[in-house]
């Protein structure tokens, strides 16, 4: 274990990995693209769907309150992200990040711990996504049978072909994804709009009465599935009052996901110093704002005990008469889920090719696309992964744990920051977080916080999917990485000489 921890790749190679040719990528991504594809993953299943369920089992009409708080969350790890993105603009996002800084072992357990992120999170929101084209097709008439579409559906098929019809797209290079993409947010944008402006003149004040509804105990009486903050300090099992917001937030975080994936693109950006730290801190603003007003609309037009856990902002609109609107938010919607789908994988295929690169996964898995130019093996295995979780795998609950993984990447991305300012002191950060380390302790302190405001049961799933990458790295990984062959010693060398310096 101490070798491992020794083994830091050095930025200068991060960097100088990029420039191998027959690893490559593209760059011709601007910081608009950037945060184009920002918004495109970030507005998705958090707000069309879990705004709905927060509300009517944890917060209320208190749900905007968990949107501000996991917003604020969310904005402290941005920063700590724009940091480490503009000073290592290498694809790979935390991955890379924590093998400049806190050595291999950690780094592989980033990168295992972005499969919850990215693999599973894309797999759900295909289930989601296969939801509302259900529904869709239910309104014209022609629902599918729920054995072969929609949540409970034993094979999806809609989720299997989403998955895969994304994977093409993505093969097919990253200037087309990302026009695809400009189109669907734009789409997405004019909805939420819509909703807001048009939901705005339906909002009873009668409905935001009471704005946090007292705590009340939880109904299965269980600490397995209250906040594990509330079992480790005694606390009764409860929700609502001030501790359903905060476990509201923990939820909601779900709705966020997606900016620190601006991060995974850095290689394929002409101008990474300015335009990564714009496109991931603008990208989070815009949907911030966004969401507080949806959410505040949505409970203001429909009580909260009566709002939907499946289309809450289409069945708004129904509750007050709306339905064509309804139809136009469900459009909207499955637009909006197919560009998070998309970007939530791009996202994991570089996180795998920059771990082949590194060679704790087999290195041929990296190989790049001699005419398209994108690691198109990675991205088959990552969509065929993806497809087969969403087409038989019933993903209800697991939102919550792609948020715990999530979380635990942001954690330790902040103290990156803080550990980099110590090692490599000398290196260019166009884009610096200010009050290091005040402003990175706070980020991890309140990333930690939001995790323990997750259920215990999902403390259980997150630590017995670590263990099994432990395991997968001392069987494959550490024997095989680039430390472990003759140009990966002289690596190993020159970054211990650099931070020596
Ligand atoms: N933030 C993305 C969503 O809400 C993952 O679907």
């Amino acid at each position: 274990m101490a070798t491992t921890t020794r083994r830091i790749k050095s930025v200068e190679d991060s960097i100088r990995d990029t420039d191998e040719p027959e690893h490559r990528l593209k760059r011709h991504l601007s910081g608009l693209d950037l945060a184009v594809f920002g918004i495109g993953v970030i507005i998705g299943t958090g707000i069309f769907v879990l705004t709905g369920e927060v509300a009517k089992t944890t917060t209320g009409p208190s749900v905007a309150l968990s949107f501000v708080v996991a917003g604020v969350v969310c904005g402290l790890a941005a920063v700590c992200y724009a940091e480490f993105a503009s000073t290592v603009p290498v694809a790979g996002s935390a991955y890379t990040f924590s093998y400049a800084t806190l050595g291999e072992f950690v780094a592989w357990i980033i990168g295992w711990d972005l499969v919850l992120e990215l693999a599973l999170g894309a797999a759900t929101v295909s289930v989601g996504w296969s939801g509302y084209l259900n529904q869709l097709l239910g309104d014209l008439g022609i629902p599918l049978p729920t054995s072969i579409a929609g949540e409970e559906a034993t094979v999806n098929i809609p989720a299997i072909l989403i998955a895969l019809v994304m994977t093409g797209v993505l093969i097919l290079g990253i200037k087309l994804s990302s026009r695809v993409t400009s189109v669907i947010v734009a789409i997405k944008i004019v909805i939420v709009l819509l909703v807001i402006a048009v939901g705005i003149f339906y909002v009873k004040a009668a409905n935001y009465t009471p704005f946090v509804p007292p705590a009340r105990p939880t109904e299965t009486g269980s600490g397995w599935t209250a906040p594990l903050i509330q079992t480790l300090f005694g606390f009764a099992p409860s929700t609502f009052g001030v501790g359903g917001i905060l476990a509201g937030a923990a939820i909601v975080f779900f709705a966020f996901i997606g900016f620190d994936i601006v991060a995974t693109a850095a290689e394929e950006t002409k101008n990474p110093e300015k335009d990564l730290p714009r496109g991931i801190i603008g990208s989070l603003v815009v949907c911030t704002v966004l969401y507080v007003a949806v959410s505040l609309v949505v409970v203001g037009m429909q009580r909260y005990t009566e709002l939907s856990t499946e289309a809450p902002l289409a069945d708004a609109f129904r509750s007050v008469g709306l339905p064509f609107f309804s139809g136009v938010i469900s459009v909207g919607a499955l637009a909006g889920l197919t560009s998070v789908v998309m970007i939530l994988m791009l996202g994991q295929s570089r996180v795998l090719f920059a771990m082949s690169r590194d060679r704790l996964l087999p290195p041929g898995l990296a190989a790049v696309h001699p005419r398209y130019g994108t690691p198109y093996k990675i991205t088959l295995i990552t969509g065929v992964v993806v497809a087969v979780l969403a087409g038989l795998v019933p993903l209800g609950t697991l939102a919550e744990l792609v948020n715990i993984g999530t979380l635990f990447a942001f954690v330790l991305v902040s103290i990156g920051v803080i550990i980099l300012r110590r090692t490599r002191p000398d290196l260019p950060r166009p884009f610096r977080v200010p009050l290091v380390p005040v402003i990175p302790v706070v980020s991890a302190l309140a990333c930690v916080y939001l995790m323990l405001n997750l259920p215990g049961e999902t403390w259980a799933r997150f630590g017995i999917w670590m263990v099994i990458g432990v395991a997968l790295y001392f069987a494959y990984g550490r024997s095989h990485s680039r430390f472990t062959t003759p140009g990966g010693r002289e690596d190993a060398a020159a970054a211990n000489a650099a931070r020596r310096r």
